[in-house]
C-alpha cells in the first residue's frame, strides 16, 4: 500500500518542525511548499531532514517545492503559510497579510488536493481557518484549525508543574477562539480524573494559583514571542498539529479540541471556533457539545464575539467573502 502523503504549505519554523516530526513518526511522505524568495527553504529543509534518514532510520520521502502541482493527491495538508507575530503584536494584527495568503493557499489546495484533510495553523487562527474553507470550497468537515490541542497542552504543562505530577496524567480542556478570550475550562480539566476544583478543595493548590495558571495559558503564545523576539512558538504548535493529522490518517477517533465548523451546536449556525471534536477518517466526524455553566457560557460567548469581529474584518477586506 502506498504511503500517505502529507503536504506542508509553509516551510518556516512550524513547517520545518512538522516535516521533522512527520518523518520521525513515519506518518507518510512529506512535500514542503513555500514561496520564500530569500532562500529555497522548502528544498533545503526537505533535503536536510531526508539526510537524517539513514541515521534516524526513517523510510519516508521528503521533497521541497514552490509548485502547487507537487501537492497533488495529498491526504493531509497542514497550513502554516503567512507571517508570524513579533513582540508587541497580537495574533489579530496578522489578519490583513495572512488573509491574502489564505486566498492563494485555498485556491492551491482546491486545485491540487481537494480530497485532503486540511489543518490550518496560520493566525489569527479561527478567522483564517474560516477564510481558508471559504477560499478552498472544501467540505467543512475536511477543514479545521489547530489551536485547542496547543492551548490545552500549555495548560496541562503548567498544571503538571504546579502539582508535581506527570504531564501524562493531566487532562485539560481549552475551548473558544485562539486568542486572549480563549476559555480554559477548569471543571473539565483533571489529574487522573480528579477535576481541578476538587484539587483546590484537597489543598493541592489555591484558587489564586489556579487563576494565575489560567491567565498564563491565555498568554502562552505571547510569553514565547516575548522570549524568542524574532518569531512565535513552533515546537508545541507543530507537535499539536501532528497529533491531529495522525488521528485522521489512522482513523483514531480522538476527542481533540480544535477550531471546527459548528452548525447547530453551541447556539452557532455555521461558524468556526474551538470546540471538542472527534477526529477520524472522516475528518472532523463530530462536534461534541458539552454542558457549560453560566460563567463558562459567558466566557465562551465573549470569545465567539471576538472571532465574529475578525470574520467581519475579513469580509471587509475581501469582498468575495461577504
Ligand atoms: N504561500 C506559501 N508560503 C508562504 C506564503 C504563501 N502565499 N506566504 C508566506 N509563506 C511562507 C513564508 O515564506 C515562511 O517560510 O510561510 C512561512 C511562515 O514561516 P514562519 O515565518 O517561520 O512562521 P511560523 O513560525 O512557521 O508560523 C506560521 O503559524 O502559528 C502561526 O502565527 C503563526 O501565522 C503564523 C504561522
Amino acid at each position: 500500500m502506498a504511503r500517505p502523503k502529507i503536504a506542508l504549505i509553509g516551510a518556516g519554523q512550524i513547517g520545518g518542525t512538522l516535516a521533522h516530526l512527520a518523518a520521525i513518526k513515519e506518518l507518510g511522505d512529506v512535500v514542503m511548499f513555500d514561496i520564500a524568495e530569500e532562500g529555497d527553504i522548502a528544498r533545503g529543509k526537505a533535503l536536510d531532514i531526508a539526510e537524517s534518514g539513514p541515521v534516524a532510520g526513517i523510510d519516508v520521502a521528503l521533497k521541497g517545492t514552490n509548485d502547487y502541482a507537487d501537492i497533488a493527491g495529498a491526504d493531509v495538508c497542514i497550513v502554516t503559510a503567512g507571517v508570524a507575530r513579533k513582540p508587541g503584536m497580537s495574533r489579530d494584527d496578522l489578519l490583513g497579510i495572512n488573509l491574502k495568503v489564505m486566498k492563494s493557499v485555498g485556491e492551491g489546495i482546491a486545485a491540487h488536493a481537494p480530497d485532503s484533510f486540511v489543518i490550518c495553523i496560520t493566525n489569527p487562527l479561527d478567522a483564517m481557518v474560516w477564510a481558508l474553507r471559504e477560499f478552498s470550497g472544501l467540505p467543512t468537515e475536511k477543514v479545521c484549525g489547530m489551536a485547542g490541542v496547543l492551548d490545552s497542552a500549555r495548560f496541562r504543562h503548567f498544571l503538571a508543574e504546579e502539582f508535581d505530577v506527570s504531564m501524562r496524567d493531566v487532562t485539560a480542556f481549552v475551548l473558544g477562539g485562539h486568542g486572549d478570550t480563549m476559555v480554559p475550562l477548569t471543571r473539565y480539566s483533571t489529574v487522573a480524573g480528579i477535576p481541578l476544583p476538587d484539587l483546590v478543595e484537597m489543598g493541592w493548590t489555591t484558587q489564586d494559583k489556579l487563576d494565575a495558571i489560567v491567565q498564563r495559558t491565555r498568554d502562552g503564545g505571547a510569553e514565547i514571542v516575548g522570549l524568542l523576539k524574532t518569531g512565535s512558538a513552533f515546537y508545541a504548535p507543530a507537535t499539536s498539529a501532528i497529533e491531529m493529522a495522525e488521528a485522521y490518517l489512522k482513523d483514531q477517533k480522538r476527542l481533540l479540541p480544535c477550531a471546527a465548523y459548528v452548525d447547530g451546536g453551541y447556539g452557532l449556525n455555521g461558524f468556526y471556533v474551538g470546540v471538542p471534536t472527534i477526529i477520524g477518517a472522516g475528518g472532523v466526524e463530530r462536534v461534541v457539545e458539552i454542558k457549560m455553566n453560566k460563567e463558562e457560557q459567558a466566557m465562551f460567548d465573549k470569545s465567539v464575539d471576538a472571532v465574529k469581529g475578525l470574520v467581519e474584518a475579513c469580509k471587509g477586506i475581501d469582498g468575495s467573502l461577504s
